[in-house]
């Protein structure tokens, strides 16, 4: 039943997200999102995809884009996505999703599509844009609207596309009936937005990014090259204005955490010292994780029934919106089925 307070109490929330299989997860997708996931999948009702159709408006190497798909599966299940608690699909093998982001282009004013970040920035920098990454958050809004999502647990940056998304589910009901349920996003206490090692926001595009699942030697070297300031090594320094400090806190335990704010403040320590803290940190918390990726690694057929039994799964309920929205505005005759 649509409503327009995905927080009423009488609701169980219906989660859903999407990532984009556009190379190795980042500690920005896990810190942010991922993270969510897991632990949302509890409550038993949940949708997670693999945004491969998002994708393609990067990867343009099918090959690539097919392994980045198969990865994303694996890692997503290394990382603790469970298949018999939350539905694991790849957003291409729900073809209805494609139908609605039409319904949902129809009502969808241009303006509010050339205010989107994603478009705008590349604009802005001069660079072509094609209507793929324009329509963007068309597809984004039914990707979220076929599954009746009420909350949508996402990284900062996706917040302005949920907004969209509510925009088009509010004019499209307005002009149709109830037939969408609005979404809300959520966001890791904390805001939701993760350095990189520049301190800019951790993006793929900004090329400073650390993997959640590279090579030890590697990553240590990203993490030993973050950039940090040139104050002296005996100033005190404030723990919460500084970017290698909040990495370190991501993944430490909260009482290495709360001495290291306390060497902070005293000031007399190296940066040198948090990178290392933070190597030994980061391989702790993802060693489970590594070691079950390297078994799930090991059988693919397990990978491909996740995802096949996840397709059916998403198929069935996306089905049932369509339909609702199909008859909706009239495209089939009101009463029919299928
Ligand atoms: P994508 O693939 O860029 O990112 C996946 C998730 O990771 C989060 N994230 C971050 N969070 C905090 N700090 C960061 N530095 C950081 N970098 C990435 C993102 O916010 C996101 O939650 N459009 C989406 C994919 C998508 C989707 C959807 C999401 C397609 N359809 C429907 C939700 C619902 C995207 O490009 O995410």
């Amino acid at each position: 039943m649509p409503t327009d307070s995905p927080s009423a109490p009488a609701q169980p929330a219906r989660v859903l997200s999407g990532i984009q299989p556009t190379g190795r997860f980042h500690w920005g997708n896990y810190f942010g999102a991922i993270r969510q996931y897991i632990e949302l999948q509890a409550a038993g009702d949940a949708y997670y995809f693999i945004a491969d159709l998002h994708a393609l408006t990067t990867v343009r190497e099918p090959d690539r884009l097919r392994s980045f798909v198969h990865d994303a599966a694996v890692d997503l299940l290394a990382l603790g996505l469970d298949p018999a608690r939350a539905t694991l699909f790849v957003q291409s093998d729900v073809p209805e999703v494609t139908e609605l982001t039409w319904l949902l282009m129809t009502v969808c004013p241009m303006g509010l599509l050339e205010r989107c970040h994603a478009y705008k920035d590349k604009k802005t920098r001069g660079l072509p844009a094609d209507a793929g990454l324009f329509a963007y958050p068309v597809l984004m809004s039914a990707d979220i609207l076929a599954y009746d999502a009420t909350l949508v647990p996402v990284g900062e940056d996706q917040v302005q596309h949920i907004e969209v998304c509510r925009d088009l589910a509010g004019s499209f009901n307005h002009l149709y009936g109830d037939v969408f349920t609005l979404p809300a996003p959520r966001l890791v206490a904390g805001g939701g937005r993760v350095p990189g090692t520049d301190g800019q926001k951790m993006s793929k595009s900004y090329h400073n990014t650390i993997e959640v699942f590279e090579e030890l030697p590697a990553q240590k070297k990203k993490i030993m090259r973050i950039t940090t300031d040139s104050r002296p090594v005996e100033e005190p320094k404030d723990p919460d204005d500084d970017h290698l400090f909040a990495l370190y806190s991501l993944m430490a335990d909260e009482a290495d955490v709360q001495r290291m704010a306390e060497l902070y403040r005293r000031g007399g320590f190296g940066y040198g010292e948090v990178k290392k803290a933070l190597v030994e940190a980061a391989d702790a918390f993802f060693a489970d994780a590594r070691a079950r990726r390297a078994e799930l690694e090991a059988d693919p057929e397990r990978i491909a029934a996740v995802l096949t039994d996840g397709a059916a799964r998403a198929r069935e309920q996306a089905g049932r919106v369509l339909m609702r929205a199909r008859q909706a505005c009239g495209l089939t005759p009101a009463g029919r089925q299928s």
